[in-house]
């Protein structure tokens, strides 16, 4: 039997040791070791699922399944330390079986969805609710989070776009560190802290037309220069996992790609821990038409060096024989298992395999009003003001309609919440009714309405509503407006129409809902809406017609509450767009940071045809990248620079005063972004290089300065490095990402 430390000895180290680690691997067989690169359903250890279907077909055993590295799906002390206990008294080496999950934004406490968390411009509370998300999971047996996804999105019709912080590589990378580090603490072991995985490695957020599992067709300067960095960040916050993609990128399925996880990731990113594909992936390698069948399916994804098969059994079905055989070697084996190993280690599961998982702990934390208040602050600080005439804040005690199907909805947690319980989300209606606030509430009309099937789900969208009904319910809506002094219209997309495989040509709000905010609109001119979404939507007849809107994404387990807190002017919006939303649909991808063209269209400027333009909408999507408004109003005065040029070891400081001239007390999120003017690559037009939150009173103002070091003037050049080039750069400073106020400098030669 290999040897141990003995924990308890004076001075000796709690966790294993590599050789403790090496001699464990040697001593395993080639079977113990496969499946320890095998990923199968909690359910097999529940006692929900048994070995059949798609694996006992596949010839793969009990024993094997019983033996798996990791679950995926079961969570709860009490269920996962049984399990555990009974796995470690069967195993041959009692070694310790992962249970991994998705916890996303949040566990029990739902957090708002991660593009609503890039909306706050807050990495902070980010890195804040992950560790929150973290100990509720770690107390309920959970060891591995598929979580942060990196993926940079420009695509609103791409569903997954609410499980991105955004468009911007800089902000993406900011959240996907803060991240890793709430979920991972300093030290794995540490007590509630969970093992993170950044996914999915690499460019899945670019889909071709938008549509799920889609190819992705990227330039390599592209990839490298926006799609990377923010798995990098993640990655070089010490993330212990990585997972594939389901997308063919260079015209190889990103989960056998060698150039793709050997060269780029382990090489070029340096991650030297547990790749993991994505479910089902290995054996997709066949759909892909890259491999012929599932042995292929396996030497090819192991060859590309993932080390664990999530959910379909290839490997597991496979290796074992290709390695008797010599068609793999069994090096890659090992390669995988001691990866697997070695994080099982990093958790500190050879001593504790229980580690966090704590049923008195579980009552405790889940849910505790710490973690409630966290939820709550940080849906605030996510929303994001697109417009307002006058209608908001609700004067306190004045009469308000409530209108629309989010009236009295708890369904607000967003689509990967399936851990968090609508039981414990609050509606606005008793938000608002809580707070003893005059109001009135109808709903005006179902979600999605009888003409509109979302395909293919599981879960039952809503209830069924005739035709009749909906309009007796519209009715009563329009009757309730009439009388209203202001109407607070909550709307926006169901909670399904985003999250994975929810792909969308229209990306709309629900034709019923639309319906009602026409016949609402004709009654009542004082109409602020409330818009649900999980991504940017295509809203501009809302945004025309509307006095108000204020965007509040899905808001998480206490949305209700901060939608009220926002509404009655108790606290000003903040949020900024991490994502543009488009003019229309035929405009998407649009994002600010957009590479010059040789004919730039300057809007009002350029009356001629011949430019880079439309003949029927703007280039500007309807709200940019960085836009969000308040209750008060932000003068900030011209961009002052100390001087105008600087070396590569010298900075150069940028500031700007700001003024609140408006009544009430605000935030502002002042951005920093950079323009190198002429380059040995084309540079984007715009580069967000640094932003800073500022609280200031009615008529106060602050000088608020930046440092411009030559870290923010890198780019990857035509030498295909990180490097800085001398010349003039552009810098900007505002409210968002159309700021034309702006001051020029020199980058000299050294
Ligand atoms: C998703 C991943 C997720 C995995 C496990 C896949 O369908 O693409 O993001 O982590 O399922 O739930």
């Amino acid at each position: 039997m290999y040897e141990r430390n003995d924990p308890d000895k004076e001075g000796m180290e709690i966790n294993m040791t590599k050789q403790e680690l090496s001699a464990l691997l040697r001593e395993m067989s080639l079977e113990e070791k496969v499946n320890q690169m095998m990923q199968v359903a909690g359910g097999f250890f529940t006692g929900d699922l048994v070995a059949m279907g798609p694996i006992r077909d596949k010839g793969i055993t009990e024993e094997a399944i019983s033996q798996a590295g990791s679950v995926i799906g079961v969570y709860g002390a009490e269920k996962t330390r049984r399990i555990q206990q009974d796995y470690m008294e069967k195993h041959p080496h009692k070694i310790p079986l992962l249970f991994m999950l998705d916890v996303i934004n949040g566990f029990k406490t739902i957090f708002p969805i991660p593009l609503a968390q890039g909306a706050a411009f807050e990495p902070e509370l980010a890195e804040k609710s992950a560790r929150a998300a973290a100990k509720e999971a770690a107390v309920s047996g959970l060891h591995v989070t598929f979580a942060p996804m990196c993926d940079l999105v420009r695509d609103a019709r791409w569903g997954r776009v609410m499980e991105s912080t955004g468009e911007d590589p800089y902000l993406n990378s900011l959240y996907a560190e803060a991240m890793v580090k709430g979920f991972q603490g300093k030290d794995l072991k540490e007590k509630y802290h969970i093992a993170a995985c950044v996914k999915h490695f690499a460019g899945y957020g670019a889909p071709t037309a938008g549509r799920d599992y889609n190819t992705v067709e990227l330039s390599q300067h592209t990839l490298k220069e926006f799609y990377l960095p923010a798995y990098k960040a993640g990655i070089d916050a010490g993330a212990a996992m990585v997972m594939t993609s389901f997308h063919t990128i260079n015209g190889i399925p990103a989960t056998g790609n060698r150039w793709l996880m050997r060269d780029i990731l382990r090489k070029e990113l340096g991650f030297d821990g547990v790749l993991i594909s994505d479910w089902g992936a290995v054996e997709e390698l066949i759909c892909h038409g890259y491999c012929a069948n599932r042995r292929e399916a396996a030497a090819r994804s192991v060859k590309a060096g993932v080390d664990i098969d999530m959910m379909s059994g290839v490997y597991a079905e496979q290796l074992c024989e290709m390695v008797r055989e010599n068609v793999v070697s069994e090096t890659l084996i090992d390669e995988a298992a001691c990866r697997i190993l070695e994080l099982k280690n990093r958790l500190g599961l050879f001593e504790n395999p229980y580690k966090d998982a704590d049923e008195s702990k579980e009552k405790e934390v889940i849910l505790c009003w710490e973690h409630r208040e966290l939820a709550r602050e940080y849906a605030r600080k996510s929303f994001v003001l697109l417009k307002n005439e006058g209608v908001l804040p609700l004067a306190k005690g004045s009469r308000t309609v409530y209108i629309g199907p989010y009236v009295d909805n708890r369904n607000m947690i967003g689509a990967w919440s399936f851990t968090g319980d609508t039981d414990c989300v609050a509606t606005i209606r008793e938000a608002v009714e809580e707070r003893g606030e005059e109001a009135v509430f109808c709903q005006g009309c179902p979600m999605l309405g009888p003409d509109m099937h979302l395909e293919g789900f599981t879960e039952k969208t809503e209830e069924e509503i005739s035709r009749e009904e909906c309009e007796r319910m519209m009715e009563e809506a329009v009757q309730q407006a009439k009388r209203a002094g202001k109407v607070v219209l909550a709307i926006g997309e169901h909670r399904l129409q985003s999250g994975e495989a929810t792909s969308s040509a229209y990306i709309q709000v629900p034709q019923i809902q639309m319906e009602l905010f026409r016949r609402i609109c004709e009654v009542n001119d004082q109409v602020a809406v409330v818009l649900f979404a999980g991504r940017p939507l295509d809203i501009r007849e809302i945004a025309e017609k509307a006095k108000a809107v204020l965007l509040v994404w899905m808001p998480g387990t206490e949305g209700a509450g901060a939608i009220a807190d926002i509404l009655y002017g108790d606290f000003c919006p903040t949020g900024k767009l991490p994502m543009s939303f488009p003019y229309c649909v035929g405009q998407v991808p649009v994002h600010y940071n957009e590479y010059a063209t040789g004919r730039p269209y300057r809007e009002k400027e350029d009356r001629g045809r011949f430019h880079s333009g439309y003949l029927d909408i703007p280039n500007a999507p309807l709200y940019p990248f960085g836009y969000g408004l308040s209750y008060t109003r932000f003068e900030i005065s011209p961009v002052e620079l100390d001087r105008n040029s600087m070396r590569r070891d010298e900075k150069i400081t940028a500031s700007v005063t700001v003024k609140n001239a408006g009544q009430r007390t605000g935030t502002e999120t002042l951005q920093l972004y950079i323009h190198d003017i002429a380059a040995s690559v084309v540079r984007p037009v715009k580069e967000l290089k640094d932003f800073c939150k500022i609280t200031l009173r009615p008529g106060e103002e602050r000088k608020v300065s930046f440092s411009i070091t030559e870290d923010k003037l890198c780019f990857l050049t035509e030498n295909d490095r990180w490097e800085s080039e001398p010349g003039e750069f552009e810098v900007f400073i505002g409210s968002d990402s159309t700021t034309e106020n702006r001051a020029v400098f020199t980058l000299t030669e050294d």
